[in-house]
């Protein structure tokens, strides 16, 4: 945990995420509940959301932690299809009900950081 910055986390070197490449995986305290969630780089900046689609509460990777298309421009969810917006996480096709749950993300210094919010904690271990 950063000090000066108690509600940022850091997740990952922003090496390691490729644009519209594989995600990096992190669990969350959303709303009381451990849930995944996942960071991708996309257009050359970095965002996350949970990994939980907004047509049925499912986690969304057709492989761990692939969650692009094949065009590489939208988030596709395995079960049934729907496709997300990358960094705004809007649905944009198939039959989610809603946009993704989006996740404050910065870079700094080579590292990515989440932020936490009051509905949205870092799990405690
Ligand atoms: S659960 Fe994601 S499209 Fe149905």
């Amino acid at each position: 945990m950063n000090a000066s910055e108690p509600d940022l986390h850091p997740l990952c070197h922003a090496r390691d995420l490729l644009d519209g490449g594989e995600a990096c995986p992190f669990d969350v305290r959303y709303q009381g509940q451990t849930c995944r969630a996942f960071a991708v780089r996309w257009r050359g900046r970095v965002h996350a959301y949970l990994n939980r689609c907004s047509h049925v509460a499912m986690e969304m990777d057709w492989r761990p932690n692939h969650f692009f298309d094949l065009t590489g421009q939208h988030l596709v969810c395995a079960s049934h299809g729907a496709l997300f917006q990358p960094d705004t996480g809007r649905c944009v096709g198939g039959p989610g009900r809603g946009p993704l749950v989006a996740i404050d993300v910065q870079e700094r210094d080579g590292v990515v950081f989440w932020r936490s919010q009051y509905d949205l904690k870092p799990v405690e271990f």
